[in-house]
């Protein structure tokens, strides 16, 4: 298991990174930010809190890394890890599978699985792994997925459900929340919905994220599921009209923290998906403007590479790919001065570690002549 407690500022004086490299790369202001943004973890969600924005369970995107890199964007967002089996968490390798850094915290363990008894045992794993929060998958259209009996087909078997759900409620003290879609082929019908939901809340389930637009399990990819159906918004809208003690966060096509806000005026929570890994750098201003905390930094995008540093320096330093922790970083500057020549020298410098990250940012203009885009850490600090 991944040890608790925040190191990030200490690492940096771990691996390749010399403290002359810091002297020179690191504004003083700046440290003292990290330090505030990382030894101490935000609270992870409790029964009953709710909290306004996170980031979507994604398959091959929301690994450790991608995490922890969007925690240094904001602080308070409830960050998702990918779908794994509940197979996967009870005879694989757990640390590879699940393992994850302390600092990336608050974070939900997302499940695939259907037998209430397996899900019960992986969630007490993943509660005393340090996971904030267990997750079950409804919504996940794949053919494998719906081939092993869990994800969006569930849909149909809310009474199954509820039973995983149950025994899930019984094994951990962490909320258990569930993520589906507004329907499936067959049952499209709001009314649907509610029964899912209303069976599933008696269950005891502490939070649904719905996906707002139904999954087509029959003739559809998991891409064309993103895509194809449209939107209803409405009906999610109406569900926490029609249960307002429900604890309902909306997911689907929301891109900017303009957008959540204005979802927020209908439902408790915004989940983000595809944006966060094609624009990491919208979750900058996440703890002010969604979560009203005046005092939170707004790192720009430069800071945002210098507080991934010593990360980078402590897991390249135990044998990590340096490209499996920047791929997540290749969009940070796009649009920006200079966003091409970063892609091209983070993508070509795949065996190195810190270095290439502060050589990559030799690209990009000073924040000053960015015209100040964000805050800057130093003046919020
Ligand atoms: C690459 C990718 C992988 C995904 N993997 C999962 C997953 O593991 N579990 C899940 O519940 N949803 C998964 N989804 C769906 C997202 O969580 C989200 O519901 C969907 O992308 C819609 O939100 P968005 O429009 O903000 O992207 C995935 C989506 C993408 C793009």
């Amino acid at each position: 298991m991944a040890a608790r407690g925040g190191d990030l500022v200490a690492g940096k004086r771990a691996g390749s990174l010399t403290g002359a490299v810091w002297a020179d790369t690191l504004p003083p202001a700046m440290e003292t930010t990290l330090t505030t943004l990382t030894t101490a973890p935000a609270a992870g969600p409790r029964r009953g809190e709710v909290r306004a924005l996170s980031v979507a369970p994604m398959m091959a995107r929301t690994d450790r890394h991608l995490r922890y890199f969007l925690r240094q964007l904001s602080r308070r967002t409830l960050l998702y890890t990918e779908m794994v089996t509940t197979g996967a968490v009870i005879h694989g390798d757990r640390e590879k599978l699940i393992g994850f850094s302390p600092e990336e915290g608050p974070v939900a363990l997302q499940l695939g699985g259907s037998d209430p008894r397996e899900l019960a045992e992986c969630a007490k794993i993943a509660e005393d792994w340090g996971y904030d929060e267990v997750n079950l998958n409804v919504g996940c259209p794949s053919d494998r997925v719906q081939s092993g009996r869990f994800g969006a087909c569930l849909m149909a078997e809310p009474e199954r459900v509820a039973e995983c759900v149950v025994a899930m409620r019984a094994a951990v003290r962490v909320p258990v929340t569930v993520k589906h879609r507004i329907g499936i082929d067959g049952l499209e019908a709001y009314e649907d919905m509610l029964r899912f939901v209303d069976l599933v809340a008696a269950a005891g389930a502490d939070r649904f994220t719905a996906h707002a637009r139904i999954a087509i399990l029959a003739g559809l990819s998991p891409k064309e599921n993103r895509e194809v159906p449209p939107l209803r918004y409405d009906d999610v809208y109406r569900l926490k009209r029609e249960r307002p003690g429900l604890d309902i966060e909306i997911n689907g096509g929301i891109r900017t923290l303009e957008a959540a806000r204005a979802h927020l005026e209908h439902v408790d929570a915004v989940m983000i998906g595809r944006a966060a890994y094609e624009d990491p750098y919208v979750f900058a201003r996440a703890d002010r403007d969604v979560f009203g905390d005046a005092d939170a930094p707004v790192l720009t995008r430069r800071e945002a590479v210098l507080a991934m540093l010593s990360y980078v320096a402590r897991e390249t330093a135990r044998g990590e790919r340096l490209h499996h922790i920047t791929r997540h970083m290749l969009p940070l500057f796009a649009r920006q001065a200079g966003g091409r020549q970063w892609r091209r020298r983070l993508s070509t410098g795949q065996d190195g570690g810190a270095e290439v990250l502060i050589d990559a940012l030799r690209v990009i203009p000073p924040d000053e002549a960015l015209g100040g885009e964000g805050e800057g850490a130093s003046a919020a600090a």
